[in-house]
């Protein structure tokens, strides 16, 4: 059986946590209080919570504050957050949307539209947890055949995370290219196992047939609007800069950004695992050979800026390479 949803109630007034706790317990939930910041960012450290209903004036951090904390905690970052909010504060309800407030509630609490709230955040929240394994399952299925296994898609989408975050684009981006640069390589279900699992270098027969994984993975994904950034990476993400990638030898900015943002980090992780480079490169060995070129790969593939951007950042690699090369296959 499922557990019980955690829920942890943060006011700094006795009086309303009793009356929150005593609302929605009955209510099958399992209720944790704080009265501070300090204390709730704790608890949810330790706790593992489904959702949060956080006051905003409150001695100490405010709820706005707390809020954003939890934003840019990895760990706390994606629990659910219900702001409750004086009824005419207009000004504190946009502070909360930019604080990455998840839904409303006016005070005085109306009980049944507090439930209502808890349910549809808590609903909405589990669609896309269901929509985050889904695409994970769909990028693992590609692999069944291929020796560029364990952790290579994760950590791809991890990379890209990290570039769009260093290059200062939106979170919703960030956290797109996160998930859905799993889904590079998920037209290689179509690349007879042969090829994918052949030692050494493919001959050109080969090699052509390893080229519609792009194709066949933008096919997979289809046209789904959700789906875009997924697509545009599996079809782009072997797209070269100086335009001599493919499938359609695109050049520079006509590649989509994505596309070129995962373009490097998949380059880092093959060379640190590929079968064809062999013996692996280690980090500082990746970054030689992405920076002074070899026989295959040139600096001069890919995007200047996000190349500039990922010599700066490439200790973050070895750290994320070195934290995710063990780790479980399937996220928890
Ligand atoms: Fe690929």
């Amino acid at each position: 059986m499922n557990r019980a949803h955690r829920i942890l109630c943060v006011d700094d007034e006795d009086f309303n946590l009793e009356l929150l706790e005593t609302l929605l317990t009955p209510n099958g939930y399992e209720v944790f209080t704080a009265q501070d910041g300090k204390a709730a960012l704790a608890l949810m450290a330790d706790k593992n919570m489904d959702l949060v209903l956080l006051d905003i004036n409150m001695p100490g951090m405010s709820g706005h504050e707390v809020c954003r904390a939890m934003r840019t905690d990895g760990d706390l970052k994606h629990i659910p957050v219900v702001m409750i909010t004086s009824m005419d504060s207009r000004e504190a309800r946009l502070k909360g949307i930019e604080a990455g407030a998840d839904e409303f509630l006016a005070k005085p609490i109306d009980q049944a539209e507090l439930l209502l709230r808890i349910r549809n955040t808590l609903n909405s929240r589990e669609f896309e947890d269901a929509f985050t394994y889904l695409i994970h399952s769909l990028a693992r299925a590609a692999e069944a055949n291929d020796i560029d296994t364990g952790n290579h898609i994760m950590r791809v989408g991890e990379y890209s995370a990290l570039i769009a975050r260093e290059l200062g684009l939106p979170e919703r981006f960030t956290e797109n290219i996160r998930l859905q640069a799993t889904l590079h390589d998920v037209g290689k279900v179509h690349v007879p196992s042969h090829i994918l699992k052949k030692s050494g270098r493919l001959d050109e027969t080969e090699m052509e047939e390893m080229k519609k994984h792009t194709t066949f993975g933008a096919m997979i994904i289809g046209d789904h609007p959700h789906l875009e950034f997924g697509k545009r990476i599996a079809l782009c993400h072997h797209e070269k800069w100086d335009g001599t990638g493919y499938p359609a030898g695109l050049k520079g900015e006509q590649i989509p950004l994505e596309a070129r943002i995962v373009a490097i980090a998949d380059c880092y992780d093959a060379l640190r695992n590929s079968r064809v480079y062999k013996p692996c490169y280690d980090h500082a060995g990746a970054v030689r050979v992405l920076t002074e070129g070899d026989d295959r790969l040139k600096p001069e593939h890919f995007d200047p800026k996000i190349f500039a951007i990922f010599k700066r950042i490439a200790p973050q690699f070895e750290t994320l390479y070195e934290k995710m090369k063990d780790a479980p296959a399937r996220p928890a």
